[in-house]
């Protein structure tokens, strides 16, 4: 404690360093670092729903990608950034809300709480395990090998085959039920994320407040349906089938 306060003075400046490491600096960054990852998460979906537009679209949409070169490693840098931070953060949260509750012994009362804020940690930690997972799956490509060697031509070019590879991928029903389990935690997670939210950027309003709620449930649930279509689509109605050669 006095170790902390000596530095603070040591270094000067700290009003930001105190602000961030405040109660409502930390939900700040929180939300604001849930608040990218949600909008990665929308842009990627929109991206991903190419393949209802054929092998062409979605293999130019990653090829593009994948031109970006160094840039697309400042963003992917830039992610994990994001993600460690709103993973720290979200610790640094709970220990306070621990040690503002010292009784541990009296049960505590989760009246006013919902099952989604009760099991935000549990839910972030399966989604990030699933998020691990599907990089194993189509980035690093190393659950199935066979995904690495497929290739497609594209206006004249070799490209790699992601169009071949995602068919491929969500033809085995496991597979789907891993990700439509991935994605449910996620929009399970999102629910919560996005009405905390609206709580924590300080809009009191309860009226005004339950109506950006709902948006933020609406949102959650819009991008579960968005993300499911494309496995369930081939899994179950057949698209791309005889892609994945
Ligand atoms: C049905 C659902 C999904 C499909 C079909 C899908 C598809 C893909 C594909 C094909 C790639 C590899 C792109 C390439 O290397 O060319 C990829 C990468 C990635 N996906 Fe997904 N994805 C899905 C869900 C998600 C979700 C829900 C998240 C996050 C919560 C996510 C996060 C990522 C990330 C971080 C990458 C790495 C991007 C990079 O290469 O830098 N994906 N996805």
């Amino acid at each position: 404690m006095i170790k902390s306060s000596a530095s603070a003075t040591r270094s000067g400046p700290c009003a930001v360093h105190q602000w961030i490491f405040s109660s409502l600096g930390k939900k700040t960054v929180v939300a604001v670092t849930g608040m990218l990852l949600v909008l990665f998460v929308i842009g990627h979906l929109i991206g991903n729903l190419t393949v209802f537009l054929g092998p062409d679209a979605l293999n130019a949409y990653a090829e593009k990608l994948h031109s970006l070169g160094p840039i697309l490693w400042v963003v992917r840098i830039g992610l994990l950034a994001v993600v460690g931070l709103h993973i720290f953060f979200t610790m640094l949260l709970w220990k306070e809300n621990q040690k503002a509750r010292p009784k541990k012994y009296i049960a505590s009362n989760p009246i006013g709480t919902t099952v989604f804020a009760r099991t935000m940690r549990l839910s972030g930690l399966i989604v990030l395990a699933f998020v691990v997972f599907h990089l194993a799956h189509f980035t690093a490509r190393v659950v199935d090998t066979s995904y690495q060697s497929m290739t497609t031509t594209l206006a004249g070019h070799q490209v790699h085959n992601v169009y071949g590879m995602v068919v491929k991928g969500f033809s085995s029903a496991p597979m789907v039920a891993i990700y439509v389990v991935g994605l449910f935690l996620l929009t399970f997670h999102l629910s919560h994320g996005l009405s905390s939210l609206f709580q924590t950027i300080g809009i009191t309003n309860t009226r005004i407040r339950k109506n950006y709620e709902l948006a933020g449930r609406s949102i959650a649930w819009l991008l579960f349906l968005g993300y499911t279509s494309i496995p369930i689509a081939i899994l179950v109605f057949g698209l791309g089938k005889g892609a994945a050669q």
